[in-house]
């Protein structure tokens, strides 16, 4: 079965981004507990960033409330000046108190100030695609805050907005309110249909997949190895064997062969592990393995 290897972000509108279906996931740098601090091993991160330009992976994807700012830094000081073609994704909506905890972060006033700590901290004068990261229990109406991003990319400052922890329902008011890129939501094998953050559970999965699929909004899915490679499903390990390659590069496969709209970005602190899981763009999984799959 073959597969598109190449996604455009923004195919509907007069600036698409195209880059290989495969982007990187820069979470995983930070060093300390609760996605915090410097890396535990420096000169690793950065080489995985350099490794991921170099192997023509040009979606990475990034927040500056990971570890106060420590993965926009680490971006810029591996790759700065950036390759025309690099799109850095980056979200806003969220921050961390001195406790390490998330608070949030999505007024107006709030979401300007993130949207200027990111292009200050990546060096950059425009984002390519920020996500507005919905924080569950929020108060701030979806009109302010999406209404804020898309003001602020009228003004240039954001290319292309996306939506991040989104409910079927507020996607559907968000498409109500302008062009959405992408979605960033948790999925993955054994991830379909609801997944907690912040101790709050997002519903609608599926709903929001295919809302994905009817508009052509590109699918971002972030946890598909974390919620799926330790449950050790029988059947990913059989079509693993059948492949002679592992589980995690077999569950991303399955992602990438479920539609052409998903773009994984796996999160990961080894360098070995980033050069394993680029490999499943490789893995041509047949319609057979796909229905054994489920
Ligand atoms: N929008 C949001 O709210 C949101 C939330 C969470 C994450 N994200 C984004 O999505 C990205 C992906 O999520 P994630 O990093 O949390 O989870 P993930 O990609 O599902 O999994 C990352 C975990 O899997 C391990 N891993 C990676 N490759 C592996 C391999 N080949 N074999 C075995 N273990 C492997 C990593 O450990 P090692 O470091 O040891 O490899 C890490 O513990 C993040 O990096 C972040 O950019 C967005």
């Amino acid at each position: 079965m073959s597969i598109q290897k190449t996604i455009t972000i923004g195919a509907k509108t007069g600036h698409p981004l195209t880059v290989k279906r495969f982007g990187y996931g820069s979470m995983r740098l930070t060093g300390e507990e609760m996605i915090w601090g410097e890396p535990k091993n420096r000169p690793e991160a950065l080489q995985i960033l350099k490794t991921a330009v170099r192997e023509d992976i040009k979606f990475i994807d990034t927040a500056d409330f990971y570890g106060d700012d420590v993965t926009n830094r680490l971006i810029a000081e591996a790759l700065y000046p950036y390759p025309d073609d690099l799109v850095i994704c980056t979200k806003v909506g969220a921050d961390r108190g001195a406790d390490k905890s998330w608070r949030f972060y999505d007024t107006p006033e709030n979401l300007r100030a993130g949207i200027e700590n990111n292009l200050k901290t990546l060096k950059t004068e425009q984002l390519p695609l920020v996500h507005l990261r919905i924080m569950p229990g929020s108060d701030t109406p979806l009109e302010e805050s999406l209404g804020a991003m898309f003001e602020m990319q009228k003004e240039g400052k954001i290319l292309h907005v996306g939506l991040s922890n989104v409910s079927p329902d507020e996607l559907n008011k968000g498409l109500t309110m302008g062009n959405i890129a992408s979605v960033e939501n948790a999925f993955g094998y054994a991830q379909r249909t609801t997944f907690e953050m912040h101790g709050m559970e997002i519903r609608g999965l599926q709903e929001v997949m295919d809302r994905c699929l009817a508009d052509k909004i590109v699918m971002i899915p972030f946890w598909s190895l974390q919620s799926s490679v330790l449950k050790e499903d029988r059947r990913i390990s059989e079509i693993a064997d059948k492949y002679k390659v592992t589980a995690a590069q077999i569950n991303l496969a399955w992602t990438l062969h479920l539609n052409d709209l998903m773009l994984p970005i796996p999160g990961t602190s080894k360098l070995n592990h980033f050069k394993e899981n680029i490999q499943a763009l490789n893995i041509p999984l047949t319609d057979e393995d796909m229905e054994f799959l489920g």
